[in-house]
């Protein structure tokens, strides 16, 4: 008999990040990550993910609570459990591009306040967008990984990804991630990539999907047995639907094989048993929809991540147009052809879904053009995959008067952190505001003047306190 090579696969936890983005939009609490964090340091995961993706945003205007504070806050508790985030390259956590100085300051405060290991993506797969990040997390000593935008389409073939990861290997990234935010990725399809990636570099690779399509846990399986070191998973109360395949359930699958994860399904049953009650009240509350728990075929049909159909269809609902909605859907393939065929991922997703609504609600295709749409269109995400529709551009030139650009976007932009420092110094409690600020000018100033009203108010507690004075 053959000697069995062990190859344990690794496990990144995303409860507390992409599980609940996905589910209930982004709205866990702090208050209800830490009671669980301790005993989830003790699992053995490779890694958890805490932080970046949308609950920076979500964490100030929905909840009203410093993200700075909830990375400090699981930090003191996981101390062995390398910390993950989700960092959009250039785009840092936002919707624009931002001068190099912010995104290298943002690196270096992430490591500084916990982050271990910090994922990079560009919505266009634009290797020049991810180098201000990767040098930043190589100098400050974390662990960069690149991420794959993963998408289908004629140009995307495997030499296409090869070639990619060999380059991101060159960059000085420290692994790979397959990032299949639209649950794309089918199983055999997963052997073929794994494989050519495998062939192509020597770095690790991690992969990340999304259950939307039915497909993932066996995408999972085939990727393992074709060398997928890492794998993303959510513990089993916030598993599945738009979120990723059960931990537990992948636990239990390569139990016994060359792949045991080695963790410990009792002590992962008492994870799951704390947050079920969380996942049941969201669905009280209607804060968790049982429709994205089931199976989604559309993404395979429109290649449509999740998140950005349920986007659609609140901007057609807003719009009293729910019958256009299979039209907008048809118009999606278009318009991403138009724009040089990018993959669909924040903010291209975005800015392509925008745009083919409005095409199909104003009757005319491109009668109007998003900002956003111009600025995609003139090069200043970066470059697509396939050149632009030139019809198309030439509005775009026409509606700005502006010239498409080819240089990296990043060096047209002026340090900008300066400026941005003296906008918000009469908020500014810590080193990190600047940052907040920097992202999201008008909700962080909205939370910051809550924070000082609530200071205010603690002040004044204390101060009534002390003015009821022991009767002597
Ligand atoms: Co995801």
């Amino acid at each position: 008999m053959s000697e069995i090579v062990k190859k344990p696969v690794g496990i990144t936890e995303t409860v507390l990040r992409d599980a609940h983005q996905s589910l209930i939009a982004t709205r866990m609490t702090t208050e209800q990550m830490l009671p669980i964090a301790e005993k989830m340091d003790q699992i053995g995961y490779h890694s958890i993910e805490c932080w970046g993706g949308a609950t920076f945003d979500a964490s100030l205007r929905f909840l009203k609570e410093d993200p700075w504070e909830r990375l400090r806050k699981l930090k003191a508790v996981i101390r062995k459990t390398p910390l993950q985030m989700l960092f959009r390259g250039q785009n840092i956590l936002g919707y624009r591009p931002y001068a190099d100085d912010v995104v290298e300051y943002f690196v270096q405060k992430s490591i500084a306040n916990g982050i271990d290991i910090i994922r990079i993506f560009d919505c266009l797969n634009d290797l020049r967008n991810l180098q201000a990040a990767v040098k930043a997390a190589n100098k400050e000593k974390g662990h960069a990984q690149v991420a794959l935008s993963y998408t289908l389409g004629d140009a995307y073939t495997l030499d296409y990804w090869k070639d990619i990861a060999k380059r991101i290997e060159d960059m000085g990234a420290n692994s790979i991630c397959i990032k299949d935010m639209a649950g794309l990725l089918v199983p055999y399809k997963a052997t073929e990539l794994v494989s050519a990636l495998k062939e192509a570099t020597d770095l690790p690779i991690q992969l990340h999907t999304h259950y939307t399509s039915g497909v993932a846990s066996m995408t999972y399986m085939k990727a393992v047995e074709a060398g997928c070191d890492v794998i993303d998973c959510a513990m089993s109360p916030f598993a599945l639907g738009t979120s990723q395949p059960a931990t537990e359930v992948m636990v239990e699958t390569f139990k016994g094989t060359a792949h045991d994860t080695g963790l410990n399904i009792e002590a992962l049953a008492e994870i799951a048993d704390y947050f079920r009650p969380i996942q049941e009240d969201a669905l009280k509350t209607g804060l968790l929809n049982p429709k994205v728990m089931g199976v989604n075929i559309k993404t395979l049909q429109y290649q449509v991540p999740g998140g950005m159909l349920s986007n659609l269809v609140s901007q057609l609902k807003e719009a009293h147009q729910e019958d256009k909605y299979y039209a907008v859907l048809e118009e999606v393939p278009r318009v991403r052809k138009d724009f040089g065929e990018p993959p669909l991922v924040t903010p291209s997703s975005q800015i392509v879904g925008t745009q083919a609504t409005l095409n199909v609600l104003m009757g005319e295709r491109y009668k109007m053009l998003t900002k956003e749409s111009q600025a995609l269109l003139l090069g200043k995400y970066g470059q697509t995959v396939k050149p632009v529709n030139p019809d198309v551009q030439k509005i775009a030139i026409e509606k700005t008067g502006e010239q498409p650009i080819t240089c990296r976007p990043a060096d047209l932009l002026e340090p900008e952190l300066s400026t941005i420092e003296a906008e918000m110094s009469q908020y500014k409690q810590q080193d990190e505001d600047v940052l907040t600020y920097a992202l999201f000018p008008q909700v962080a100033t909205e939370f910051f003047q809550y924070r000082e009203a609530q200071q205010t108010k603690v002040d004044a507690a204390v101060a009534d306190t002390d003015n009821q004075a022991y009767p002597v």
